[in-house]
């Protein structure tokens, strides 16, 4: 089976989403986030700070691209479509899903958050200008599936259903 490459804003519960999905699928589980934190033995928020968005994205890129592109389910960080790229990468090595969540309830999720650096400082306005600018990339993807008011399990059923 060829990879599935879970996408979506910030806080649309792709990790959650996808570690259920895997288990109800049998694949390996891998999410991009969590690869580049241990190669660099650094947490995201760091590496902006020490290195910048740009390297942050290099990293992105790189790591994505070296996953296997079968019995792989790969969650990915929300701004790894802001390369072009990396859609092109996905839709043509495997499924490309894009978990769509209304961007009220995201923000609700986000509001608190000190771990993201794109989040932290930001109003509530200013996140809502980031989805609406993003939304167009990630409705580049094969399917949408659209997480508004469902739970980890129907979340996860839902996507199951789609594919
Ligand atoms: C980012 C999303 C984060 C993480 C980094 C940048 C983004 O991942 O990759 O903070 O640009 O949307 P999550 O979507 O898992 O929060």
């Amino acid at each position: 089976m060829k990879s599935i490459y879970l996408t979506g804003f910030m806080g649309a519960g792709k990790t959650t989403i996808g570690q259920a999905l895997a288990t109800n699928l049998s694949l390996d589980v891998v999410d991009t986030d969590t690869l580049i934190e241990q190669n660099m033995k650094l947490q995201i928020k760091d590496i902006f700070e020490q290195y910048g968005e740009s390297f942050f994205r290099e990293l992105e890129t790189k790591t994505l691209q070296e996953l296997p592109v079968n019995d792989t389910l790969v969650t990915t960080g929300g701004g790894i479509v802001t390369t072009q790229n990396n859609i092109d990468w996905m839709k043509e090595n495997g499924c490309m899903i894009f978990l769509y969540a209304d961007p009220e309830v995201i923000w609700e999720r986000l509001e608190n958050d000190t771990t993201r650096p794109l989040i932290k400082q930001k109003k509530k306005e200013e996140i809502i200008e980031l989805f609406d600018t993003r939304l167009p990339l990630y409705k580049q993807a094969h399917i949408t599936v659209d997480t508004t008011g469902l739970d980890l399990e129907s979340a996860a059923e839902a996507v199951h259903n789609a594919i």
